[in-house]
């Protein structure tokens, strides 16, 4: 579904991606985890077109979208939600003004099925009902589950979710699992999900995705990840910071599946 190959971003003279290679197939929960800095946000807006890389390749079911006209590329984003960090609501609108607004952007509904498409998606959230409520009444869970509905009602393939679970208490961040996992279950939806919480990645992850020094130093099960030798791995999951690792030490164990 989602084809990386050698992809490379600078940003004033700094490489914060350095040949990056990633693979997500149809259907699957890749967790990506690195430390902040390390360029997992900045490969999220390169797949949806946020972020121009300045070479390589990424191919989103099929379509090499690098260098893509705006119009073409704007049919290849009507499949990609994107669950920012924050995923701030108008305060001014309603939760149900809140969601259609996004149907809006990408042409025009009969009132009818306007109205379906935001019921459906706040169903989907668990959220049935609230189209009149003001974000202000909302817990931050609440608001959560309503900025997901808003990328929801455009009945994505993809989901990429930067950060999900950041800035949440522990209650909140499990129920954020719960429904990424719903949404990938019922939706058969392709996700990637930047986290640098590891209960929610060993949780959620068919596979996990280690980001260092923009590349991919380790992809694997949650089970080989947990039991990765690569002392990079093994110093973040555990969240240790035992000094850096050098630069030889951690290319000795190269890239492990
Ligand atoms: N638009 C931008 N202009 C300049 N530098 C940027 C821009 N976006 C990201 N960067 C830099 O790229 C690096 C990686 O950023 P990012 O992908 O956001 O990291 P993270 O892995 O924490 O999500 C950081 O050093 C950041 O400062
Ligand atoms: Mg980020």
């Amino acid at each position: 579904m989602i084809e990386i190959a050698n992809l490379y971003k600078t940003f004033d003279k700094v490489q914060v991606l350095n040949g990056l290679n990633l693979t997500v197939r149809d259907g699957e929960t890749k967790v990506i985890i690195g430390r902040s800095g390390a360029g997992k946000s900045v490969l999220l807006k390169s797949i949806v077109g946020i972020v121009a890389p300045d070479s390589g390749s990424i191919k989103v079911g099929g379509t090499e979208v690098v260098g893509l006209s705006e119009h073409a590329y704007n049919k290849v984003r009507k499949n990609i939600g994107l669950v920012f960090q924050g995923g701030a609501l108008f305060d001014s609108l309603n939760v149900g003004e809140n969601i259609g607004f996004v149907l809006d952007e990408f042409g025009r509904l009969l009132p009818e099925a306007r109205r379906e498409r935001v019921a459906h998606a706040l169903s989907l959230v668990g959220m049935k009902g609230i189209e009149e409520m003001m974000p202000s009444q909302l817990s931050g869970g609440m608001r959560k589950r309503v900025s997901l509905a808003r990328v929801l009602c455009m009945e994505p393939k993809i989901l990429l979710y930067d950060e999900p679970t950041s800035e949440v208490d522990p209650i909140t961040a499990d129920a954020i699992n719960s429904l990424m996992m719903e949404m990938h279950d019922k939706l058969k939806v392709t996700s990637i999900v930047v986290t640098h919480d590891m209960t929610t990645a060993f949780k959620i992850a068919d596979s996990v995705a280690m980001f260092y020094h923009g590349q991919v130093i380790a992809d694997g099960t949650p089970d080989e990840i947990r039991n990765s030798r690569h002392p990079v791995v093994q110093q973040f999951i555990n969240g240790r910071a035992v000094g850096p690792v050098t630069e030889d030490e951690s290319m000795k164990f190269g890239h492990v599946r």
